[in-house]
């Protein structure tokens, strides 16, 4: 039974009447117990696939499952799931402890029951003796503790939040980024959360998935996606990279900027077109010989911990560097990055592609050594 997974979509499309597709064959498998993001731009359906766990909507065509049972026809007040809403849906004539005895009261629970459980759920999200509190009284991020408590205290299998954070500032958007990563660990109940920042989903997910235009690019752990993104999209949406065109020579040797050079990858066709990636931070800047690029400085922005430098080969091609270095604008530098830096995408690959490139990739490590 712990074997099977908590939530599972097979082949789920979405459309309404005869507009363009919303979701297009999504397949996922959702673990007990996980921090799960679902990140993508928006329209892309992230909301549309929690509507679809949730029960608040119907799949088009595909099979929804919650532990192994299809779900497509059972209906949203009979589904293990809470949700919480971007807006938070609080009810606002109601004060905090009413707020999250709500749905304990619509199941008839005895008074003195309902006030232990909202006790506890309050004490969860470090609310205790705010019960009496009128909503319109608490900041931002005290209702969005409130909305968690009062899906917590149902004692949901799994917590949906959709975009939860987004109204918040920066510093105390951080500050509810680890207040909540640790609650799910506390509770080990199993989210989905959905946002469109990426810095968000890295730091709190067990595994993410990116979504563009109702497909899922790409799906893994933070840093899987970070470090080896399967297409433009995804290394564009995950974090600042170069990214250019350039050529597999054949095993461990690309070709871009009309130069060749060594790196990790192999198993591709000779001479295949590709678009490679490196990370701002994996470019090191140095000496015009040393250099294995040689660009001028363009604009240099101090980030508080590194520099942010734009720097143009004399092809006109942009390179980035996070650089603690300090440099002037008109420089020439060199750049230097080690084989491992260069993460070689295949033009429009799928995520099985990907996969099955990844894993024979691993193997030749392990045995060809
Ligand atoms: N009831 C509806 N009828 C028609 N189209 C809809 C309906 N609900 C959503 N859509 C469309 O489905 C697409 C996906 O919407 P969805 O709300 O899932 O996006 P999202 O990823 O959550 O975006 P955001 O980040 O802006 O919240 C959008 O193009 C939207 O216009
Ligand atoms: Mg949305």
């Amino acid at each position: 039974m712990t074997n099977v997974p908590i939530i599972q979509f097979k082949h789920v499309t979405k459309q309404f009447d005869n507009d363009p597709v919303i979701l297009d064959d999504v397949s996922f498998v959702i673990e007990r117990g996980k921090f799960y993001t679902l990140l993508g731009p928006s329209g892309c359906g992230k909301t549309t696939i929690l509507r679809l766990i949730a029960g608040f909507t119907e799949a088009t065509a595909g099979e929804i499952f919650f532990n192994g049972k299809k779900v497509n026809d059972i209906p949203a007040n009979k589904r293990q799931v809470n949700t919480v809403f971007q807006d938070y849906a609080l009810f606002p004539h109601l004060n905090v402890f009413e707020n999250v005895a709500f749905g304990l009261r619509i199941k008839k629970l005895r008074n003195l029951e309902i006030e232990k459980k909202v006790k506890e759920a309050l004490q969860f999200v470090n609310l205790a003796g705010y019960e009496q509190r009128e909503i319109k009284e608490m900041s931002g991020g005290q209702r969005q503790r409130v909305a968690i408590a009062r899906a917590i205290v149902n004692e949901p299998e799994v917590i949906l939040l959709d975009e939860p954070l987004s109204a918040l500032d920066l510093k105390l958007r951080t500050e509810m980024q680890y207040e909540l990563r640790e609650l799910q660990r506390r509770l080990g109940i199993t989210f989905v959360f959905v946002t469109h920042d990426q810095e968000e989903a890295l730091a709190m997910s067990d595994e993410i998935f990116v979504i563009n235009k109702g497909k899922i690019q790409q799906s893994g752990t933070p840093t899987d996606i970070y470090d080896e993104p399967i297409n433009r999209f995804v290394a564009d949406f995950i974090g600042e990279s170069n990214i250019i065109k350039g050529k597999m020579i054949k095993d461990y040797v690309v070709e871009f900027v009309g130069k060749q050079f060594e790196c990790v990858d192999k198993g591709l066709n000779d001479n295949e077109p590709i678009e490679i990636v490196i990370r701002p931070e994996d470019l090191e800047i140095t000496t015009l010989e040393r250099g294995k690029l040689q660009v001028v400085v363009d604009t240099q922005l101090f980030r508080g911990v590194h520099y942010e430098i734009c720097c143009y080969d004399k092809d006109g091609n942009e390179w980035l560097v996070h650089s603690t270095k300090k440099v002037n604008v008109g420089d020439e530098i060199g750049l230097y990055f080690d084989p491992e830096a260069i993460h070689v995408m295949r033009l429009g690959e799928t995520e099985e592609e990907f996969d099955r490139r990844l894993e024979a990739y691993s193997v030749g490590d392990s045995d060809g050594k």
